[in-house]
């Protein structure tokens, strides 16, 4: 089986998305003999011979971090490059795996619901959408879970469904949990870190800006 796994993170080798996909190429290849190409979608120019090896490829996993609850714009521009070729993918299967910072699942189900359109759209297999609330929190009791899920793929092709939602199990913060996040948010000393941010990145004075706001 010829795998293609594409990391749609900006920092590349260098990201949390990286670490997840090498714990599922271990599990894909725990199995038994599995051909994975690994590809970083950082490179936008080599987007185009990607698609071709793409095509080559029978399972395809497409990893990307939650950014502003969608995603990275060189995730979704290697998306906008398979275009031309609907209609060739009948034989592909497509995966896809989502990793947030927030914990919850809640922030990935949006993309989920497209990740399932476009699958249909390519006219190809979907093999679900690996969610990962708080990936840049993976411990390794987490990479072992997906590891497993890497093993159960060679085996069908798929994600399997228990084990993915086994993975975060958290759809939302109690209520309670919720109104106390709310509060802290408010707090001086969270405030301080996004402050240091903004002025790092002189931005600061500028913070309240609303350049699309109409003028009266
Ligand atoms: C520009 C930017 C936007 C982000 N937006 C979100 C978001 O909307 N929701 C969320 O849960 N995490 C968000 N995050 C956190 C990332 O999803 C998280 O840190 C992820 O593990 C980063 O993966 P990477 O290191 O492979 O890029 C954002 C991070 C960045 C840098």
């Amino acid at each position: 089986m010829r795998y293609l796994l594409c990391n749609g993170s900006p920092k590349g080798n260098n990201g949390n998305t990286s670490m997840i996909l090498d714990a599922l190429a271990e599990g894909i290849s725990s199995v038994s003999d599995q051909h994975i190409i690994r590809a970083n979608l950082n490179r936008v120019q080599e987007h185009e011979s990607l698609v071709l090896t793409l095509l080559d490829s029978e399972v395809i996993i497409i990893a990307f971090p939650l950014y502003t609850d969608a995603m990275p714009g060189i995730t979704m521009a290697f998306i906008e490059a398979l275009r031309p070729h609907i209609g060739q993918f009948d034989k592909h299967t497509f995966c896809f795996v989502v990793q947030s910072g927030f914990p919850e699942r809640i922030h990935c189900e949006p993309v989920e619901k497209y990740l399932i359109r476009l699958a249909g759209i390519l006219g190809a297999k979907y093999g679900g959408t690996l969610i990962l609330g708080g990936g840049m929190m993976m411990n390794p009791k987490r990479f072992q879970i997906v590891n497993h899920i890497g093993a159960r793929l060679s085996d069908t092709q798929v994600f399997d469904e228990t084990c993915i939602k086994n993975a975060t199990p958290l759809i939302r913060f109690p209520v309670v949990s919720r109104g106390l996040m709310t509060l802290a948010t408010k707090l001086p000393v969270t405030q301080s870190y996004w402050d240091s941010q903004l002025k790092a990145n002189g931005a600061y004075e500028r913070r309240f800006d609303c350049p699309y706001e109409p003028k009266d």
